[in-house]
């Protein structure tokens, strides 16, 4: 994989360079509530225009249906990466139609375009590999140079992601390079304890990963709503929580190698209950309990690890040499259910060894929970990809930068 540093030492002065970065931040009614996935790009977009490129920002946000949508505008991220970068950052109002072909073709050496939502173009997400390249053939006339840096876009086989590197010259930037360094250790050599931290809703995305990790990981962690389904497998009922019925076979097998193969699968031990899920927006203070896992009552759900469990993860985690965690165990946007995933958290930032945050989620309630980002060994801006990186799975985004 050729690295952007090749790039520069080739000099790109004058060159527009098309940079694929993940601005697929959180917006709260369009203001950005973590800027973390724009300061990511930064070094990669800095060093270009510094080099005096033409640098067009291509991204998408969220998941809008293959036309334009003002929900899902990145006019709000190309402002903040303007603010970051202290200089203006002019703006096109669309993908590969006139006002992108204007923007760019305005650009002068050292400046920074940004082009709206590539999701406003059906031809970015399509399945159809006609459709996909023939929108990467018109977002290749937008540039000279392709470089990838959208790490948390990796594993999607997306136009401007697979599709559009094929048709460019193509270097891997910054973020991508460090991101890939640090999956690597986690795969190849790993440092012994090697404990996991899993959670987040749904069972279902983690399948794969717990399958790979039981073969890999010394110790896995359950948590979040998918611990339910773990629970109700070895015979608990879970009142009204989270539940994929369907995946409690699955699960089930997975205790059992687990067992066999001896790697702890620890699962919580209390949580804490409620008969309602919290009003995020209001944020008032709720009814809640702390039970035993195998006594949740009926009629309540459980929306964060117990106190038991909390320090039993972390006692799970205090010898770990390397350390890799995503998904939240609770409901932490509601200070009543943050105690379990700001635990664990705290556990990464007291452990000595390699800790790394496995983006989306986790890495957004390590910011909104206010730790401090340089506690932790690395916090990665890819939830799925690194998921899927771990699960030994080909990545198209980063396929593509291979030859
Ligand atoms: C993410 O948030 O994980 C990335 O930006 C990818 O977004 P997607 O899941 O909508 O493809």
């Amino acid at each position: 994989m050729k690295t952007i540093d090749e790039l520069l030492a080739a000099g790109v002065s004058g060159k527009r360079v098309f940079v694929r970065a993940d601005l697929n931040v959180p917006l709260a009614s369009g203001t950005i509530t973590d800027d973390g996935r724009i300061r990511a790009v930064l070094p990669t977009v800095k060093a270009l225009a510094d080099a005096g490129a033409k640098v067009v920002v291509a991204s998408h946000l969220g998941r809008p249906k293959g036309a334009p949508d003002p929900a899902f505008s990145l006019a709000p991220a190309a402002s903040r990466l303007g603010e970051l970068l202290g200089s203006a950052v002019a703006f096109a109002t669309d993908t590969v139609g006139q006002s992108a072909r204007e923007t760019v073709a305005g650009l002068t050496d050292g400046h920074v375009a940004v082009l709206e939502n590539l999701r406003f173009n059906p031809g970015e997400t399509s399945k159809d590999d006609a459709e996909r390249g023939a929108f990467a053939d018109l977002l290749a006339e937008l540039a000279d140079v392709y470089v990838g840096d959208g790490f948390g876009a990796v594993h999607r086989k997306h136009a401007s992601v697979f599709d559009l590197p094929a048709r460019l010259p193509h270097y891997a930037g910054y973020l991508i390079a460090t991101e890939v360094g640090v999956l690597k250790k986690l795969t190849d050599d790993v440092e012994r304890p090697y404990v996991v931290a899993l959670g987040g809703a749904k069972v279902s995305d983690k399948l794969a990963v717990i399958d790979e990790l039981i073969g890999k990981a010394d110790r896995l962690l359950i948590g979040g709503g998918m611990a339910y389904t773990f629970l109700k497998a070895q015979g608990h009922e879970v009142g009204i929580s989270l539940l994929q019925e369907d995946q409690v076979p699955v699960v089930t097998e997975y205790l059992e190698r687990a067992e066999k193969q001896g790697v702890e699968l620890v699962l919580p031990v209390d949580v804490v209950v409620a008969r309602e899920f919290p009003d995020l927006k209001a944020q008032a203070p709720t009814e809640h309990a702390v039970v035993d896992a195998d006594m949740i009552p009926a009629d309540q759900e459980g929306l964060d690890i117990g106190p038991r469990t909390r320090e039993l993860y972390a006692s799970k985690l205090a010898d770990a040499r390397t350390v890799f965690w995503n998904g939240p165990m609770g409901v932490f946007e509601h200070p009543d259910y943050a105690e379990g995933t700001k635990a664990v958290a705290q556990a990464l930032v007291d452990s000595n060894g390699f800790t790394v945050v496995g983006g989306g989620d986790s890495a957004a309630a390590v910011r909104t929970l206010g730790f401090d980002e340089n506690a932790f060994g690395h916090i990665s801006t890819g939830g799925g990809a690194s998921l899927e990186y771990l699960e030994g799975k080909t990545l198209p985004g980063l396929a593509a930068l291979e030859d």
